[in-house]
């Protein structure tokens, strides 16, 4: 198996491009099960996550046509020939289970597999399961697999979410555009993916109001139509590399990036002592004196500091001025990374969903490993500014959601390689 080895002490300059954003990709994917006519997307991420959905949607009778080296896919469910999205696929790709609203929308029908454990959490899927009741339909649990069934279709009605979910919200939001009568979502995620999906939907034929609000209205249409709509990008990816010059130091352009996007973590990266300046083609960070100064941070829904760059944050915190504590309140397992950077010289203490991190002058290369995407890009990033190398493995979790990782990071100067196993 491959493995990015990086030589940290580089001083990053340049410029690097954001691709299209992973998380709505996969989504806006899943919609396209809603209508006969094609949905095309461009500004598609180049990821194994994107194959792998693309060959589930395939599986259930999909055509799904790459344009542009796969810059853009064209997706065409005319015909939804196969009702079962299987075990095998949805085991290695979380977000397959997001089929499951649209197949319902479109045919009142839909098998597929739970998706089990994770390495971050318990991550149930009752919300999405309850909304689809909600809406009238009869859900069986047989052998792993989720039986949906609405015979006369689903029929709108009131849902008020008990905690915000990004995947409830959107399998229930893709369930209720082709449903009878009106939907209305309470407490729903209002996170950029979700939005984007919406702005979708709509320009597909949708009648949604309030995306981007913690209320969505949907009114149920007869049918969707085909278009074309360009990825957002990607805020976590764009998340990641704000804080590369700010743990190696340097001054970094991210091209396609924008403050709104992630405005929680820009806050937190000024408060540190980072500068960020909105610049004609994207977002400019420069960490130009020195560490940065610790600061504390409390993971919540968006608009809030986003989970998914906790652990990025938290390498950067290693090497900060001070005490920070980390507050993890989306995931009750997502410091598998901590253990990780303490082999690496970091002081990490680890307490139910908290962790204490208190910078250290220097952190030392070493061979590491992670359990998830962005515990190993957090790797990545200590790494650049840890003394020698480190060696990080399990290198296919990073292929999952960074498009081109040690190319980009090339590009700015940082010293990182994969090398074949
Ligand atoms: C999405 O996961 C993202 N994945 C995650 O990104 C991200 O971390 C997460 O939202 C939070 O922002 C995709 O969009 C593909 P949730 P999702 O439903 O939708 C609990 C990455 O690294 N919950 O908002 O699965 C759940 O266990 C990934 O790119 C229930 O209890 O997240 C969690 O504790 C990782 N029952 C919390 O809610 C449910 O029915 C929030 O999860 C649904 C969720």
């Amino acid at each position: 198996m491959d493995s990015i080895v990086v030589t940290g002490g580089a001083e990053l300059s340049g410029e690097i491009p954001i691709a299209g954003a992973k998380n709505t990709c996969l989504k806006l994917m899943c919609a396209a099960l809603l209508s006969e006519e094609p949905l095309t997307l461009t500004n598609v991420p180049r990821l194994s996550d994107v194959e792998t959905l693309t060959t589930l949607l395939e599986s259930l009778g999909t055509e799904v046509a790459s344009v542009q080296g796969g810059n853009s896919l064209m997706l065409s469910a005319a015909d939804i020939t196969n009702m079962t999205a299987h075990y095998d696929i949805v085991r290695k790709l979380r977000a397959s289970f997001n089929v499951l609203g649209p197949m319902m929308g479109r045919c009142g029908e839909a098998i597929v597999s739970l998706p089990g454990g994770c390495a971050i959490g318990a991550r149930k899927v009752d919300l999405h399961l309850t909304s689809l009741e909600a809406m009238g339909a009869k859900i069986d649990l047989e052998e792993g697999y989720v039986h949906a069934s609405a015979p006369t279709g689903l029929k709108g009605t009131e849902i008020e979410f008990p905690f915000v979910s990004v995947g409830a919200t959107e399998n229930t939001l893709c369930a209720a555009v082709l449903a009878k009568g009106t939907t209305v979502l309470k407490n729903v995620a209002r996170e950029p993916d979700t939005v984007a999906l919406a702005h979708c939907l709509i320009a597909m034929g949708a009648d949604i109001e309030g995306a981007g609000t913690s209320e969505m209205v949907i009114r149920g249409v007869d049918a969707l139509h085909g278009t074309t709509h360009r990825v957002i990008s990607d805020r976590i990816e764009l998340g990641t590399y704000m804080i590369a010059p700010a743990i190696a130091g340097g001054s970094v352009e991210l091209i396609g990036g924008t403050r709104d996007l992630v405005a929680a973590l820009a806050d937190k990266l000024e408060e540190a002592g980072v500068e960020i300046t909105e610049t004609d083609k994207g977002l400019k960070v420069n960490r130009a004196n020195g560490r940065v100064k610790s600061v504390d941070v409390t993971t919540a829904p968006f608009p809030g500091f986003p989970t998914d760059l906790q652990a990025q944050m938290m390498a950067l915190m290693c090497t900060a001025d001070g005490v920070a504590n980390l507050e993890e309140t989306i995931f009750e397992n997502r410091f598998m990374h901590a253990p990780e950077l303490i082999r690496m010289g970091a002081d990490i203490d680890v307490h139910g969903g908290t962790a204490k991190v208190t910078g250290v002058e220097q952190l030392r290369g070493a061979p590491v490993m992670a359990t998830d995407l962005r515990a190993s890009v957090s790797l990545i990033l200590a790494g650049l500014a840890a003394e020698g190398e480190t060696v990080v493995s399990r290198v296919y979790h990073l292929d999952r959601g960074y498009e081109r990782l040690e190319a980009k990071l090339q590009g700015v100067g940082a010293k990182v390689e994969r090398v074949a196993a």
